[in-house]
């Protein structure tokens, strides 16, 4: 059974999910009206991605005798400068997150629910993949410049980058 505070805490995270799912179906968005067709690509899978991060903290809820609540969300971001500062947002955006798991996983040990803080390690990698993959994104685009020529193929760079599920 779970512990009210780690529930709360769960659902809290479940929103965290959920606006990071809507924030980057905001950028796909601009991406995507703006002639950027590989960015788009990759930020609609990872609005994907963040709503399976989401269930999949849902489910847990449920399946360890909690009641999981849907997230309110706020407006996303609609209009972005530069692809640039999409992907500084997106990394902002991963560094939260991590600080969230990473508060979320201290609060379980607070509690010694080993079986979240087990289930929680999951979350911990990924947010790490995560960082690593919006940094070495951004890493490109201050290499090979967001303007003109340098747009086409960042663009494409990114539009080329697979992600393992
Ligand atoms: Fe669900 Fe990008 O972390």
């Amino acid at each position: 059974m779970l512990n009210k505070e780690i529930q709360k805490a769960l659902n809290e995270q479940v929103s965290v999910e959920a606006q990071a799912s809507y924030n980057y179906l905001a950028m796909a968005s601009w991406c995507d009206k703006s002639g950027l067709q590989g960015a788009a690509k990759f930020l609609y899978r990872q609005s994907d991605e963040e709503r399976q991060h989401m269930l999949k903290l849902f489910k847990y809820i449920n399946e360890s005798g909690g009641h999981a609540s849907t997230p309110g969300i706020k407006q996303a971001q609609a209009d972005y400068k530069s692809i640039g500062q999409v992907f500084e947002l997106a990394l902002n955006q991963e560094m939260d997150n991590t600080r969230c798991i990473n508060s979320l996983a201290e609060i379980c040990l607070k509690y010694k629910d080993y079986s979240s803080f087990n289930f929680l390690q999951w979350f911990i990698s990924e947010q790490h993949e995560e960082e690593m993959l919006f940094r070495s994104i951004l890493d490109k685009i201050r290499i090979i410049g967001n303007e003109e020529k340098g747009l086409f193929w960042i663009d494409k760079e990114i539009g080329g980058i697979e992600v393992k599920g």
